[in-house]
């Protein structure tokens, strides 16, 4: 892609981070089929998996290394030897590969987890990169709990992973525990203070643990991070990881605001959403943002007189540029006239005034005691009324 100020990196992790959350598992064929999607989506790098822990890792990531040709593919690896070995035989197929190493910067981390000093971290990583670069020119280093270590080492690291020769450096909120404004302000810190930091893109990775997930993104987006990391429908390790289809369309439709673009194909984004829905069997809440099934629906007898006047009045984005066939003007008993006048249109019915009170009346009586009206309740209404007319 091309790398300007005003265009950020889209950084897909649907088939690593995604996969870890519970109950997610995806078999190969699946991880492949959804790869070819997410080139379709026109996300720039698909992070494909974790080779070395497991074989089923190992084969999805050359597969997809070996198949899905122009995105960037990239692999995780841990700070070892091992898995960057993996990783970089993993994507030997690649025609642009990346090699992803990790390790935790936060004390917490270092002390309870790792049993290292932030001497033995700092080398560590400073290795780990240089072998990923003995790999590859494209090397991203995150610092696992970046949003909760402490400013002046995460400098320090970031430092010496960019003269090792890093290109991205991730910073992941990996608890989901930064507030928006504290993210953004941890972004432009680092680029004041880290020295070498225009060598890098910076990258984040925030987790949905407060539902901040992609709040704290944009603030860094606002801050210059360049590269945004992301899962579709938002899935991820406990509540997930930052939704792709939030932060693309936050930027699309508030790019007065930052000015950013992107190079995703906004109308594949319910398409990838089903995808996932159906390889993971984790379905999307009907009111989730952008891709929910009520995220362009209408029920309220006011909002649908103001939609069908004009969609401007309660929608920020038009159905169709996420790829859904249209909006909907849904009939319950908050539903108006107006409404079922549509409806009736819709389904080439003429009624005179007195009949449409009469319809719109029983549809707020029967909402009463349903859910949901269909199209046939309305056509067995309408036919009862004629049986009711005819006696
Ligand atoms: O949440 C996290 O910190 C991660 C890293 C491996 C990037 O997933
Ligand atoms: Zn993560």
């Amino acid at each position: 892609m091309k790398n300007k100020s005003d265009q950020i990196v889209i950084f897909d992790t649907t088939l690593r981070d995604g996969e870890q959350s519970p109950g997610a598992s995806m078999t190969i064929e699946e991880k492949v089929q959804m790869a070819h999607q997410l080139k379709r989506l026109g996300v720039n790098v698909i992070e494909a998996g974790f080779p070395v822990i497991s074989d089923g890792d190992f084969k999805a990531v050359s597969e997809i290394a070996r198949q899905v040709k122009g995105p960037t593919i990239c692999a995780l690896a841990r700070a070892v030897d091992n898995d960057i070995e993996a990783a970089a035989k993993a994507l030997s197929e690649a025609e642009n590969k990346r090699i992803h190493v990790f390790i935790a910067t936060s004390d917490i981390h270092m002390e309870h987890k790792l049993k290292m000093t932030r001497e033995q971290v700092v080398l560590r990583a400073v290795s780990a990169v240089k072998k990923a670069r003995s790999y590859v020119t494209d090397v991203e280093f995150s610092a696992e709990d970046a949003a909760r270590t402490d400013l002046d080492f995460l400098v320090h690291i970031i430092e010496a992973v960019v003269d090792a020769g890093a290109t991205t450096v991730n910073i992941p909120d990996t608890v989901g525990y930064a507030t928006p404004s504290e993210f953004g302000q941890l972004i432009k810190a680092l680029k004041t203070r880290v020295r070498n930091i225009e060598q890098a893109v910076i990258s984040v990775h925030c987790h949905n643990d407060l539902g901040l997930a992609t709040a704290n993104s944009l603030a860094a987006v606002a801050n210059g991070a360049r590269q945004v990391e992301c899962t579709v429908n938002g899935i991820g390790e406990r509540s997930g990881n930052c939704a792709l289809e939030e932060i693309v369309m936050a930027l699309k439709t508030r790019h007065d605001k930052f000015a950013i673009e992107t190079d995703i194909n906004t109308r594949e984004l319910v398409n990838s959403s089903k995808m996932v829905e159906e390889v993971t069997g984790i379905h999307v809440q009907p009111n989730k943002a952008i891709v929910g099934r009520n995220s362009f629906a209408h029920e309220a007898g006011i909002h649908q007189h103001g939609v069908i006047a004009n969609r401007a009045t309660y929608e920020i984005m038009r159905a169709e540029d996420v790829g859904f066939e249209s909006n909907e003007i849904v009939l319950g008993k908050h539903s108006g006239r107006h409404a079922i006048r549509l409806w009736l249109d819709k389904n080439k019915i003429t009624l005179n005034e007195d009949e449409i009170t009469e319809l719109s009346n029983k549809v707020k009586a029967l909402s009463d005691t349903q859910k949901q009206i269909s199209d046939s309740d309305v056509f067995a209404i309408l036919n009862q009324s004629q049986g009711d007319n005819v006696v």
